[in-house]
């Protein structure tokens, strides 16, 4: 169905916008596939209810957008406050209700977040198989079929990481308790540990090592460098007694990878094992636990597996658990002790540790299962052919990346703000405007780059296109000379020539 070009007026009624757009009520109809009642209903009530929202805006790809009309809905048909009678005035207490003081002073409605294009640093959008997932109907932690749930979770987990680590399973917690939970358990007070520091979340890991009592070593490396290993290896040779590496794979605050295996392969020979944070990396680039013989990695749910925040799939190789195993003194954490933690997600028992968030692992599940379906492979392909184009883009508008070339992570785009351009209005215009979020520069980048997230559900072309149109048409209205349309040309010419050699490839396997 094409939308006629002929805007109504912006203040109008959303449905009378509808209908003007398709020229009848009878077109909305088969544009929506509805019965015609349910729009003449609409027209009637002289708004659309807020469910239709999402569906709106994408039908009339985004005339009517559906903040507009949830705002609108909600002001027509507000969500009625149950525990309060309409006409008890807010704010006011009734003598007959002591309790009523405690209530907040203004009526509140229900919650209905905007649609968002989400291309931060994480959270990502969330594939609408997952979303509805999620709104299952709730289920007991330790009800036999959420048991037979949880086995499946934890083969899929052990598919992402590539591992055939028994202990593989979602610790309930951001991605920051997956790094307190690997420290806690493998750092005990005096344990030496080389940290390497290249950004923010190398930084935190340091934090880690210094509140488990153990005695940190830092390598240091620029913001934008990647570890150097040279470095790793020269800590170590003077630090014989260090136990442990810990290192970031993917460091969100900059866009750089590093070299995951080798800094494994280096700490082994020195007789060390390590902890891998792969938060930003799992399922966007190569993480292959066993073949590189990683000792300890913790991920998060809410990057390149594009599921709710709040889970972080975690594993441990069977060398680590039978040190965490052998401690003497008691685990600094009741939550993260993982002896404790295996008494619900071991292999052999189901026993209540804390409440599990059901329908969040349900929703794992999910988004796991989604990543099987597509392939491993072809997951971080995705995420690398969406930012070879996000890049031509990117440089066609004269935008610098802070990362060279062979460091770039795919999922994660970090590029100079230029000059004289305020790079906070720039990321509140494209929010206010385009629905549009991008991440800003932390710690000694803040207001000196942009950063680009392209992981697991947003990793796709249309946003690729939005996020270029929407930036160019925002540098152009500040006056930085772009030319509008010449990033989404080079985008369009990266796509055709990633295309082209794969139809070579293609025919020269066959
Ligand atoms: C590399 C890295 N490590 C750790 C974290 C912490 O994860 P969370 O915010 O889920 O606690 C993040 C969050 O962005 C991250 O990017």
């Amino acid at each position: 169905m094409t939308v006629r070009p002929a805007a109504p007026a912006d203040d109008a009624a959303c449905v009378a916008r509808l209908v003007a757009l398709f020229g009848s009520q009878a077109e909305v109809a088969r544009a929506f596939q509805l019965d015609r009642a349910v729009v003449n209903h609409w027209v009637k009530a002289g708004y659309i209810p807020a469910r239709w929202a999402s569906e709106v805006e994408r039908v009339t790809q985004g005339r009517i957008p559906a903040a507009d009309i949830v705002s609108e809905a909600s002001a027509k048909k507000p969500v009625r406050v149950k525990s309060r009678p309409d006409d008890a005035p807010f704010g006011i207490v009734p003598e007959s209700n002591p309790m009523s003081s405690y209530a907040p002073s203004k009526r509140i409605q229900s919650f209905h977040p905007p649609q968002r294009t989400l291309m931060g640093p994480g959270p990502t959008e969330i594939h609408p198989r997952v979303l509805t997932t999620m709104s299952q109907p709730a289920i007991g932690y330790l009800d036999p079929v959420f048991v037979e749930m949880m086995e499946e979770l934890k083969s899929l987990l052990r598919y992402v990481y590539q591992t055939k680590n028994p202990l593989t399973f979602p610790l309930s917690g951001p991605g920051s308790v997956g790094m307190e939970f690997c420290f806690v358990n493998m750092v005990a007070p005096g344990d030496k540990v080389i940290v390497c520091v290249n950004g923010v979340f190398g930084g935190r890991m340091l934090e880690n090592v210094v509140r488990m009592g153990g005695v940190p070593v830092v390598v240091e490396d620029a913001w934008g460098e990647p570890v150097d290993p040279q470095k790793v290896e020269d800590a170590l040779k003077k630090n014989k007694d260090a136990k442990v590496v810990a290192f970031v794979q993917a460091e969100t605050s900059t866009g750089c990878a590093s070299d995951a295996q080798q800094l494994t392969e280096i700490a082994h020979r020195h007789g060390a094992m390590v902890i891998v944070d792969a938060v930003t990396s799992l399922a966007g680039t190569p993480v292959k636990v066993d073949e590189w013989e990683i000792d300890a990695i913790y991920s998060a749910s809410q990057k390149c597996l594009s599921c709710t925040p709040g889970l972080s799939p975690v594993s441990f190789s069977e060398r680590v658990v039978e040190r965490v195993k052998k401690r003497k003194d008691k685990i600094h954490s009741w939550f993260m002790d993982m002896n404790l933690l295996l008494g619900y997600w071991g292999e052999t028992t189901r026993t209540y540790h804390h409440t599990a968030p059901t329908n969040s692992l349900l929703g794992l599940h999910e988004a796991l299962l989604l990543i099987r379906e597509e392939g491993l492979e072809n997951s971080w392909a995705r995420h690398q052919r969406h930012h070879v184009a996000l890049k031509a883009g990117l440089e066609a508008m004269g935008l610098n990346f802070l990362v060279k070339e062979e460091h770039q992570l795919p999922q994660m785009n970090a590029v100079r703000c230029p000059e004289g351009i305020d790079e906070a209005q720039v990321r509140s215009t494209l929010l206010a405007e385009f629905g549009l979020e991008i991440g800003a520069g932390l710690g000694p980048l803040k207001g000196k780059i942009w950063r680009f997230g392209l992981m697991g559900y947003s990793c796709r072309p249309d946003n690729v296109m939005l996020c270029l149109s929407a930036l160019g048409s925002v540098l152009d209205d500040m006056g930085y000379p772009v030319h509008v349309g010449d990033a989404e040309a080079a985008a369009h010419a990266a796509y055709a020539q990633m295309h082209a050699s794969d139809a070579r490839r293609k025919k020269r396997a066959a």
